[in-house]
Parts: C-alpha cells; sequence; structure tokens
C-alpha cells in the first residue's frame, strides 16, 4: 500500500534563496573544476584558515588526551557552560584586562559563533523588529528566515519583515543608526565581510540607541584579535552600558585556527533583560542557560584544553604570530589590488579585503571571471545582501606562496 507522508515540514525553509552562500561557492568551484581538472585552484573565497594549531594548543590537547586514558583523569561530561577554568581564563584575559566588567559566569563556552548566533534566536520570541546590516554574514538573516520571523524575499533577495542598514562606500561603511526603534540588532566588527571597523564613538552611538528604544544589540566580534588600530575597541563591553544592552559572540577559530577543531564563546551579562508575553522582566541569562543545559552538552574536554592554552604565555606569542601572517597577506593583497587600480577596503584591522568590482560587471560575473581566467576564488559581494553588488570579498586567510601565486595572476589580467 502506498502511504502519503503527511509530516509537516518548515515552510519558512522554502523562503530561503538558494543554498548557503558558500556551499553555493563550493558548487560552482566543483563544477569548474570538473570541466577543468588540471586548473590548479587558490581558494580565497570562505574565510576558512590554513596554517597549522599553535604548538601550545597541541601540546594542552595531547596531554588532554592522555589524561582521558587514565581513571584518575577521565572526563565524561563537562558543565554545559565550558569549564570553570577556561571561562575564568577568557574573563581575565579578554575582559578584565581591557577594563571591562564581565565575570566567567557570564561566559558561555560553545563549539562556534556561527551556530550560536543562530541559535540564540532559540531564547526571543516571535515579534521582534530586526536589523541586520546589508552586507552581512549571511547567517542572522537565514537563521531568522528558518525561525519564521520574516516574510518573503523581494526583488532584491531582501526579506520582508527584516529591516536593512546599508553600509557601502557612499557611507564609509559605516551603519548607520536606524530612524525607527528595532528590539534586536546585528552588528559585525571588525566586519564580515567589509572589513570596516566600529570606532569607540561608533559603538557609544548604538548603546545610546539601545538604551533609548530598549533594545539588544548581538554583537559579533569573531575577528577582534585582527584589530591592528589600538584605538579601536575589541569587544562591545569596553564601553559603558553596553552591560545592559548587548551579548558579544566570540571565537577561538580565526585567531587559533579552530575553525576544524571548534571552540567559541557567547557572553550574556546578567543586567540583560527582556521581557515575557504577561510583561514581566526575564533575565536573558537565565534563558540561555536554560537552553544550553537542555540542547547542548558542551565542548569536549580535550579541545577546551586546548583553547584555554591560548591564554598561556606560548599560546599568546604563537596567536599574534598567525594573526600577524594573515595581515601580512591581507596587506599583499590590498596593495596588489590598489596597484592593479581597483578601489580597495578593508584588510587593515580584519582578514577580509573588499573591493569594488570593475564597470559593467555584477559580482557573481566578476567571481566566475576570476575563476575562469586566474582560477582564484572569491566571494562575490552580492551573496552578503544586495548592497553587496559591485563588490567583492578576498579572505587574507591561505599560505603566503598561494597569496602571492593569486595576486601575480590577478596583476596579470
Ligand atoms: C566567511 O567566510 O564569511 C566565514 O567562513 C564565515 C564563518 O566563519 O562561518
Amino acid at each position: 500500500m502506498h502511504i502519503l507522508s503527511v509530516i509537516q515540514v518548515n515552510s519558512n525553509y522554502l523562503k530561503l534563496k538558494a543554498g548557503y552562500l558558500f556551499p553555493e561557492i563550493a558548487r560552482r568551484v566543483k563544477a569548474f573544476s570538473g570541466t577543468n581538472p588540471h586548473a590548479d585552484l587558490i581558494r580565497l573565497g570562505i574565510g576558512d584558515v590554513t596554517e597549522p594549531l599553535p604548538s601550545a594548543c597541541r601540546q594542552a590537547m595531547k596531554k588532554a588526551i592522555d589524561e582521558m586514558g587514565t581513571s584518575s583523569g577521565f572526563h565524561g561530561y563537562g558543565p554545559e557552560q565550558g569549564y570553570l577554568w577556561l571561562r575564568e581564563a577568557i574573563a581575565e584575559n579578554d575582559y578584565k584586562l581591557r577594563g571591562c566588567d564581565i565575570s566567567s559566569e557570564e561566559i558561555f563556552i560553545s563549539d562556534g559563533s556561527k551556530c550560536d548566533s543562530s541559535n540564540i534566536l532559540d531564547i526571543f520570541g516571535s515579534h521582534n523588529r530586526i536589523a541586520v546590516t546589508d552586507p552581512v554574514y549571511p547567517v542572522y538573516v537565514d537563521s531568522n528566515v528558518m525561525a519564521g520571523h520574516t516574510g518573503e524575499s523581494g526583488d532584491i533577495g531582501r526579506y520582508q519583515g527584516l529591516s536593512y542598514i546599508p553600509i557601502d562606500a557612499s557611507n564609509n561603511f559605516k551603519a548607520q543608526i536606524p530612524d525607527q526603534p528595532v528590539d534586536l540588532i546585528y552588528l559585525c566588527f571588525p566586519n564580515n565581510p567589509t572589513g570596516a571597523v566600529a570606532s569607540r564613538e561608533d559603538l557609544s552611538a548604538w548603546i545610546a540607541y539601545a538604551h533609548k528604544h530598549q533594545s539588544l544589540i548581538l554583537f559579533d566580534a569573531a575577528y577582534e584579535s585582527f584589530i591592528q588600530d589600538d584605538a579601536v575597541p575589541h569587544s562591545i563591553y569596553e564601553i559603558d552600558g553596553s552591560r545592559e544592552c548587548a551579548i558579544e559572540f566570540r571565537s577561538f577559530s580565526k585567531n587559533a585556527g579552530f575553525t576544524g577543531t571548534r571552540c567559541a564563546f557567547t557572553v550574556i551579562p546578567r543586567a540583560l533583560k527582556g521581557q515575557s508575553d504577561d510583561g514581566n522582566k526575564v533575565e536573558l541569562w537565565n534563558l540561555w542557560n536554560r537552553r544550553q543545559s537542555t540542547k547542548f552538552n558542551g565542548v569536549s574536554y580535550i579541545v577546551q584544553r586546548g583553547a584555554e592554552a591560548v591564554y598561556s604565555q606560548q599560546g599568546q606569542k604563537e596567536v599574534k604570530q598567525l594573526v600577524s601572517f594573515y595581515m601580512e597577506n591581507a596587506a599583499i593583497i590590498r596593495d596588489c589590488l590598489l596597484k592593479t587600480g581597483f578601489d580597495v577596503y578593508g584588510g587593515e584591522n580584519a582578514p577580509y579585503v573588499w573591493m569594488e568590482v570593475p564597470d559593467q560587471m555584477t559580482s557573481w560575473d566578476f567571481f566566475d571571471f576570476l575563476l575562469e581566467k586566474a582560477n582564484v576564488v572569491g566571494t562575490p559581494g552580492s551573496g552578503f545582501g544586495s548592497a553587496g553588488e559591485g563588490y567583492f570579498r578576498l579572505s587574507a586567510f591561505n599560505n603566503r606562496e598561494k597569496v602571492l601565486e593569486a595576486m601575480q595572476r590577478i596583476g596579470d589580467l
């Protein structure tokens, strides 16, 4: 007998445009490689690190594996919030040393900022007004679509129900404060994809706005370690008033090369409050703690020991070297593109260089052009939002030889 399935799917997924950006790029690159099997591709697309894990982290993880092989050092389920020794190391090094009032209790260890910045929606209701920049890290938008917080996407790919804040050369890639009240605002600085940064004054203005409208800022600081300019804040908590209006996402992926190892953290200050349907104030920390305790079993002991080693003297030295290495790549990319005559942004406090594509070309045209003519893979700006059309992102995450070769090929075009 033929039984028709009647299970209902989450129809919000059907509103999503095409594939997620990076798998879509991978699909196109695979198709190109299929017809050009001998092409020597250089990947400056997805921001995935290439350099080896710091030896301090590897040593710590090896030691942790050996501990796990003994009865006394074996670890089963860890705390869902992460081990206290890692949270304390983060609170001390990433926050107290920068004058931020963040305690270990307010830090939740996780397996990634991508997961946290989308999972965080679990603790919010479905009627918040949400603002994102355009261009934007696509996860913020897609996860809201999946959660049913938007309508359909329109002609230029923007979803009904979301407020978009354009950032482009005309406003110097500075996100303008909305003139309407919004409830949740996603900000990412140093910015993915444009590489722009937010000054203390910029963040102060956002915090004043959030206080005025009782909004919450979801601040993605995954690229903070790439900041070279001492005046640029690394954390939103360096700014007064942020404890009452901001959640911060941080990651070990890019500074310590943990994209494949997986460790990150999210900070939820105890001062943050939302409102229940009956109008009572509710601590966001309690909700996130409840969410994590139910849906997450923590990051492995071994990986957390690896992350802890980032804060050792040796770890700090190695992480600084890694960051410098990628920032030298970024400088090489910037210089080459500038010499070739492109308009170039970013790449000075972020591992992403954002360039304008030649006239008459779309971002995807330029993607195909670079792929075919130079065998270099980048990321089309329009993949990050309609205001990214006309731009293209090159990532500084690759080895030196490949970056130099890619720039040589682009210069020769
Ligand atoms: C990117 O290329 O934008 C990054 O890989 C995003 C991420 O870290 O998920």
